[in-house]
């Protein structure tokens, strides 16, 4: 596959998703994060002529990017948006109902390696994150702006660091004396906050809550799951693969819900909720990488896929 999207990114658990993805062979599907393109490329290879795909990314780069991949693809339309955006792009483009979507969250290898993206403690670049450059905020207006309890917060709430305030307190010294605008100085400083033992995941944990925030991610993967299910058909499949925990919490909650044909409290002796269950959850508990696709591909090591049908409007 590394071939295929010219090493921008490989897609993750492929089959899989694909497999939970398609019903209707000739249906309206949606890959909300087309990223290196991977997983639209095996889902055209699966349907048949009559199917349409909207590939949605919210990066200039992964447009760019596919507009060459599938430039004699006549199946295949591009939406230069976040995917949160879902029911204005589908009212555009004349389409009311879909049969399945994917997104496959987070960011993608190029993005992480691109160094100018500042996505990476691992390369130095400007301290930027934003996915969708259109965005005003940027990594380092936040770290530049923020008081000490709110970064304080988002390193605890969106990197579940233990550390947090120590972290927010260096950084807010830190930029007493200069701007913090890049990866390097940030991740110099957060290793004098740190034991160099746990300095890897420390920098790991902090440059994922960033990001996190910078791109508002858990606001729109909640909203997004909304659109979601509200476009799809009777039948239609929902799918998801999610990289860390906070993500995977949200994605394991709304489907158990939708899944739900009551929410009464345990001890109600009848129920009065009104509620039906909506979805069916395909995927039992959440599917993982096997273990030669770990050793293909690191970054499968931490996805969940989760996939779930619907039953009922
Ligand atoms: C993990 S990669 C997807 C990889 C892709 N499945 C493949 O096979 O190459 C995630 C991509 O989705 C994009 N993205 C993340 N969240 C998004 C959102 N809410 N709306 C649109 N694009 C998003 C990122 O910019 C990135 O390009």
């Amino acid at each position: 596959m590394q071939d295929e999207t010219g090493g921008y990114h490989i897609p993750v658990l492929l089959e899989t998703a694909i497999e939970y993805l398609v019903g209707d062979a000739d249906g309206v599907y949606v890959d909300g994060t087309l990223g290196g393109g991977g997983h639209s490329l095996r889902l055209l290879e699966r349907v048949g002529d009559q199917a349409r795909v909207l590939g949605f990314d919210q990066d200039a780069d992964a447009i760019a990017h596919a507009q060459q991949l599938f430039q004699d693809e006549r199946r295949m339309t591009l939406v230069h948006s976040n995917v949160v955006h879902l029911s204005d792009a589908l009212t555009q483009h004349d389409i009311p109902m879909i049969d399945g979507i994917l997104l496959d969250l987070g960011v993608s290898s190029h993005q992480i390696d691109v160094p100018e993206r500042g996505f990476s403690f691992r390369h130095d670049g400007p301290l930027d994150m934003r996915m969708d450059h259109r965005h005003s905020v940027s990594a380092a207006d936040i770290i530049a702006r923020e008081s000490e309890e709110e970064l304080a917060r988002i390193f605890f709430t969106y990197g579940e660091e233990r550390h947090s305030r120590r972290i927010a307190r260096a950084i807010v010294h830190a930029r007493e004396e200069q701007p913090i605008t890049t990866t390097g100085a940030l991740a110099d400083i957060i290793a004098t906050a740190t034991s160099p033992a746990h300095r890897k995941k420390t920098l790991a944990r902090i440059f994922q809550a960033l990001r996190i925030a910078v791109n508002d991610e858990l606001r729109v993967l909640e909203e997004t799951l909304d659109h979601a299910f509200a476009a799809l058909k009777i039948g239609g499949r929902l799918v998801v693969i999610s990289y860390h925990s906070l993500e995977d919490r949200l994605v394991k909650r709304f489907m158990r819900y939708e899944a739900a044909p009551c929410i009464c409290p345990p001890q109600a002796p009848v129920c009065t909720c009104g509620k039906t269950a909506r979805m069916k959850i395909l995927s039992s508990k959440h599917r993982e990488a096997d273990e030669s696709e770990i050793r293909r591909n690191p970054r499968a090591r931490s996805a969940r896929l989760r996939a779930g049908e619907k039953i009922h409007a």
